[in-house]
């Protein structure tokens, strides 16, 4: 194994890509006085730009993903009384923005191969409280649409996409964001384009996107402005970060196309170990890889955290998996969901990391760390023969 500390390189999980174009424009709304989020050329330059690159009509920008599905759920009128059904594995900002809004959030169980919601699973859960379904595309790679969207119609439901991870992924050929009533971004640093912090719904309908853009500016009034038209919220990002996005938006594909390479080259360096599961792009996806999310299997299942710190060593950073809600104590502990509820998510949940995934990696980066992780799972998995 590789520890000699003078040769090891610091190696970050993910690191933004932002060069010239982003100070250009950042610095043009500094100039301009317009750093708020009322005024500014990048807010609907970044709101048109964004949603006609998903497909989509109409964009609001918003302070966050977490926001973004917040406002998701607000347009569609979700509230106390309904369920939604979410995929179980997730960033937990999914089901908080349900939470917030008093609905009750329905862990589905995933597929174990793309780690998204198992369309098969989902119709079982649905009752007379259902009011709409919330997928999640986990780690870049498309949930399966066809079969979520014929679901969705035959019960009227609603149909949320949450795409925090999934900028510019395509299924059958169309960008995600697109299928759903609406789709949720966030463009949070680590995220395929960033704005720092920050987050969009994309959507083709004109009322959702009206009411979105009213509540996430305090609800204000139209003929008077402090006769408010609902309980609103402050969502609103800033033309600086607008201005950001608008730069990263013209480098979203190079971006997306490094990701792919990345995962192409850990990919065939990883093939055929029988210990590990690695990304898979099924035959009706385009994975944009967000983060190279590895499961270790058979004998290395438990070792997850001797090969993380063993990364941490050779100063490689990674990052564990999620927890799904179902295994979360502090909704357990509400009585909201049961342990066992998901059995393929709660396999995963402490079996699974990424690897350093950034899209600037050099051909260097990328052969220290697949050299280090196979030097650490070599030399347990050697241990048992
Ligand atoms: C799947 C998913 N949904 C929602 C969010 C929340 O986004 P934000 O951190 O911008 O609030 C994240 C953040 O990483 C996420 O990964």
């Amino acid at each position: 194994m590789q520890t000699n500390t003078e040769t090891k390189k610091h190696v970050p999980v993910s690191q933004p890509v932002l060069g010239e174009l982003e100070s250009e424009y950042v610095n043009k709304a500094l100039r301009d006085n317009a750093i708020s989020g009322f005024y500014g050329e990048y807010l609907s330059k970044f709101e048109n730009g964004f949603a006609e690159y998903c497909g989509c009509k109409y964009g609001v920008t918003t302070t966050s993903g977490t926001t973004a599905l917040h406002l998701a759920m607000l347009s569609l009128s979700i509230g106390a009384g309904d369920e939604v059904l979410v995929s179980s594995l997730t960033n937990m900002a999914t089901f908080f923005a349900v939470l917030y809004t008093g609905a009750k959030p329905i862990p589905v169980d995933i597929e174990k191969d793309t780690l998204n919601i198992d369309p098969k699973l989902i119709e079982e859960k649905i009752t007379e409280q259902t009011k709409a379904i919330l997928v999640v595309h986990l780690f870049g790679h498309p949930v399966d649409m066809d079969p979520v969207t014929e679901i969705a119609r035959r019960h009227n439901l609603f149909l949320v996409e949450d795409c925090a991870q999934a900028h510019g992924a395509e299924y059958k050929g169309k960008k995600v964001g697109s299928f759903g009533d609406i789709g949720c971004f966030s463009f949070y640093a680590n995220k395929i384009l960033t704005t720092g912090e920050g987050g969009m719904i994309i959507t083709n309908n004109s009322a959702y996107a009206e009411k979105a853009a009213v509540l996430k500016s305090l609800a204000f009034g139209v003929k008077n402005k402090f006769m408010h038209q609902d309980i609103g919220y402050n969502y609103r990002m800033t033309n600086l970060q607008a201005a950001l996005g608008c730069a990263q938006l013209e480098r979203i594909e190079n971006i997306i196309d490094n990701k792919r390479k990345v995962a192409q080259f850990y990919s065939e360096k990883f093939a055929d170990n029988p210990y590990l599961q690695l990304p898979v792009e099924k035959d009706y996806a385009k994975n944009v890889y967000w983060m190279y999310h590895v499961v270790l299997k058979g004998i290395l299942k438990g070792k997850r955290e001797i090969v993380m710190n063993h990364l941490t060593e050779c100063r490689i950073e990674t990052r564990e998996g999620f927890i799904p809600y179902n295994m979360q104590n502090v909704f357990i502990e509400k009585g909201f969901v049961q342990f066992d509820e998901c059995p393929a998510a709660n396999d995963v949940a402490y079996s699974g990391f990424y690897l350093p995934s950034g899209p600037n990696l050099s051909g260097e980066d990328l052969e220290y760390v697949a050299e280090n992780f196979l030097d650490v799972i070599n030399s347990l998995t050697n241990s048992y023969t």
